[in-house]
């Protein structure tokens, strides 16, 4: 068959030769630490598994949503003044199915083939494939360890940053678990008023940051409605992954465009979902700081942990991963992880698929118990895979 050109412009799926060896190695009668997808292993609180529920009992609820309810987008405003102390609007507000999807489709809003796009490097592969998917060329800003893998806007020709349509930041990123100051979004919001740049601010993460630093919303910064919008996932903060719940939240004129690209593919999120989402914003935030110190504990596990064994892995400071360099005696995250997996019986992901600048690392993702991630360490140490 023949397939549309668009499609050469997706690489395969790096998880697909993982997988493929974690089969046979499975087929052998063996069990691995997955410590690779960020797909986290806490239970959905019991209020949002009811709220769900129930709404999913009455036959109404079965329709074509059309649109959000206003009882969604107004929890999403009191949900943005309570957490955020923002002020927000109901045309401020557009929800997509995961923030996954949303930007997978905002390069169709934003931009035409052959358009630049700012993107971060290393960063979560959809950003990588939203812009492809509207045709558009990625430049990458490096998100380097010596910046504290935050971006350096200083660094960014100014012919690519007037010619950009929109850039997309995400903080605390993925993978490296960096975190944003108000300094830095201060500049970027000039930086994209000076050079007229849509700014996209991915936050998945905002309830993931660690030892006492509370996460915030790049609309609390002055100006920023004015150029962007933030999705904001409620994934991991509520462990809602598979509910696939975002929203894109900011400047009216753009959040009506992306409105109105999704409702020519979509008749409205699901209502029971709108139902849980609902629940979700009403979690008590109590919940949601212990499961940080959870994810924290984790994290102190896995980066105590294999610097002991001799594998020196600096603490990241927000997400629920852990960014680590591949030990001297490697170049090749594939190749590491591959041997991992064999040799130790742990699983994480290759630097390689983050983008150009992810070579040279793997990526853990905390999902699971700090016990368990000792017992990891110590299938690493006992491996061998560290003196090469
Ligand atoms: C930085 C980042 N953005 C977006 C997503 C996807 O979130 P959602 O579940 O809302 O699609 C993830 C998921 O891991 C992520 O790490």
């Amino acid at each position: 068959m023949q397939f549309s050109k668009r499609m050469d412009r997706f690489g395969d799926e790096v998880f697909s030769s993982l997988n493929q060896r974690r089969v046979e190695l499975e087929h052998q009668g063996r069990s691995f630490f997955d410590l690779s997808i960020g797909t986290p292993d806490f239970e959905t609180d019991i209020a949002i598994r009811q709220a769900m529920a129930e709404a999913a009992m009455k036959p109404e609820n079965w329709k074509y949503a059309l649109r959000d309810s206003d009882t969604l987008l107004d929890e999403v405003i009191a949900y943005y003044r309570a957490r955020f102390g923002v002020s927000i609007t109901r045309d401020m507000i557009c929800s997509c199915y995961g923030s996954q999807e949303g930007i997978g489709h905002i390069g169709l809003v934003l931009c035409d083939e052959g358009d630049t796009v700012l993107l971060p490097s290393p960063c979560y592969p959809v950003f990588i494939a939203g812009a492809r998917m509207a045709g558009a060329d990625p430049y990458y800003y490096p998100m380097a360890e010596d910046n504290g893998f935050l971006p350096k806007l200083e660094d960014i020709p100014e012919d690519v940053a007037e010619r950009a349509k929109y850039m997309i930041v995400s903080l605390p990123s993925n993978p490296m678990g960096s975190i944003g100051t108000p300094e830095l979004y201060q500049s970027l919001i000039a930086f994209a008023k000076r050079h007229k740049i849509i700014l996209i601010h991915d936050n998945a993460y905002s309830d993931i940051i660690y030892d006492g630093i509370e996460g915030g919303s790049f609309l609390q910064y002055e100006g920023a409605a004015e150029v962007g919008a933030e999705f904001f996932s409620l994934s991991k903060s509520f462990n809602l992954t598979g509910a696939r719940v975002s929203f894109l939240i900011g400047n009216p004129e753009l959040i009506a465009a992306f409105r109105k690209l999704r409702s020519q593919i979509d008749f409205g999120m699901f209502l029971p979902i709108q139902q849980a989402a609902i629940a979700a914003m009403r979690t008590e935030r109590t919940k949601v700081r212990a499961q940080c110190d959870e994810y924290q504990a984790r994290r102190d596990a896995l980066c105590e942990g294999m610097s002991a064994i001799g594998w020196p892995i600096p603490k990241n400071k927000g997400s629920m991963f852990v960014w680590a360099k591949l030990p001297a005696a490697y170049t090749s995250s594939m190749d590491f992880c591959l041997e991992l997996m064999d040799r130790a019986g742990v699983i994480c992901t290759p630097g390689a698929s983050f983008g150009p600048l992810g070579e040279g690392y793997v990526r853990f993702a905390l999902v699971l118990p700090p016990d368990r991630i000792r017992e990891a360490c110590l299938a690493v140490q006992e491996s061998g895979i560290l003196m090469g």
